[in-house]
């Protein structure tokens, strides 16, 4: 069986990541959403509300049937090994985000020669949407419905 996983922050998820989400279940056959919890990191939502919104906004996705979502602590290609995952799944908006995450590909690529990463583009619709600028329009009172899924629209502090 084909088996991603798919780790992020997911502070809120976006349409970009279900889009990247939807894009990999074409390809794999079991996709795990995987939300890291980073004890140095304060997430505007907490674990357990990502999670549920996760949960919601996938439930109309095609392919839903092969996605699970789970959240995780430590290495993400510790996190792989134990589902016994072969791949990482991670999205490229931009030429820009490649640096990262070719740096990140790399160096778990170092760690754990036996998971690949997996890159997926999301739709240009959504190249220019990131968690961050969602939290700072939501904040500033901006209308981002057309960037996240309705779920998330509830938990976004105004
Ligand atoms: O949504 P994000 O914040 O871009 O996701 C980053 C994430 C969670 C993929 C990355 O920080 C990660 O994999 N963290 C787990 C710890 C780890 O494996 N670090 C080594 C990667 S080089």
């Amino acid at each position: 069986m084909r088996h991603a996983v798919y780790p992020g922050t997911f502070d809120p998820i976006t349409l970009g990541h279900l889009d990247i989400v939807a894009r990999a279940c074409a390809v794999f056959d079991k996709v795990t959403v995987a939300v890291l919890v980073n004890p140095r990191k304060q997430p505007s939502m907490d674990v357990d509300t990502r999670l549920a919104v996760i949960e919601e906004s996938l439930s109309s996705l095609p392919g839903a049937a092969q996605v699970d979502v789970l959240s995780f602590g430590g290495l993400t290609v510790d996190l792989a090994h134990r589902l016994g995952a072969g791949s990482i799944v991670r999205g490229l908006r931009a030429i820009s985000d490649f640096e990262s995450e070719l740096q990140m590909a790399q160096l778990n690529r170092r760690l754990a020669p036996d998971v690949d990463t997996v890159f997926f583009m999301t739709g240009i619709e959504h190249a220019y949407v990131s968690s961050t600028m969602v939290r700072e329009i939501a904040a500033l009172g901006g209308d981002v419905s057309s960037m996240v899924p309705p779920g998330v629209l509830r938990h976004l502090r105004p």
